[in-house]
């Protein structure tokens, strides 16, 4: 099996904040990611797909192909938004790299042009890093 990975980078801003719980408490768990007026960060992701290659392209997917699902799926719907507000695949969830990473898997799956989708990686910052496979 051959692994081929896209990267990619867009801008968004969130706020880590349980609406369940007391303004103290999430003080005390999210600490300055829970700012009310949010905080931004600049998100690289990462999405691998594996497969064979094709014997008559020599490519187990075209990156050309995977950049186009990756922009019309995730990047169009995050990029400069407010992941709290802004995103419908996020919406009723804690915007965590955790969640954003499921959330982005969600949104490519069964949208892979060829190979499987393998894992979503989301660097939230360059020590930051979340990695989903399904
Ligand atoms: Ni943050």
């Amino acid at each position: 099996m051959v692994y081929v990975t896209r990267k990619e980078h867009f801008s968004a801003a969130h706020r880590l904040y349980n609406p369940e719980w007391s303004d103290e408490k999430n003080q005390e768990v999210f600490g300055k990611c829970n700012n009310p007026a949010g905080h931004g960060h600049n998100y690289y992701v990462e999405v691998t797909v594996v497969g064979e290659p094709d014997p008559e392209t020599g490519y187990v997917v075209d990156l050309k192909l995977l950049k186009r699902v990756i922009h019309d799926e995730v990047l169009s719907k995050v990029d400069h938004k407010n992941l709290n507000e802004d995103v419908s695949f996020l919406r009723g969830k804690i915007p965590t790299a955790e969640n954003i990473a499921v959330g982005i898997w969600e949104q490519l799956i069964g949208k892979i042009p060829s190979g499987s989708l393998h894992s979503v990686k989301l660097y939230e910052t360059e020590k930051n890093i979340v990695e989903y496979r399904g």
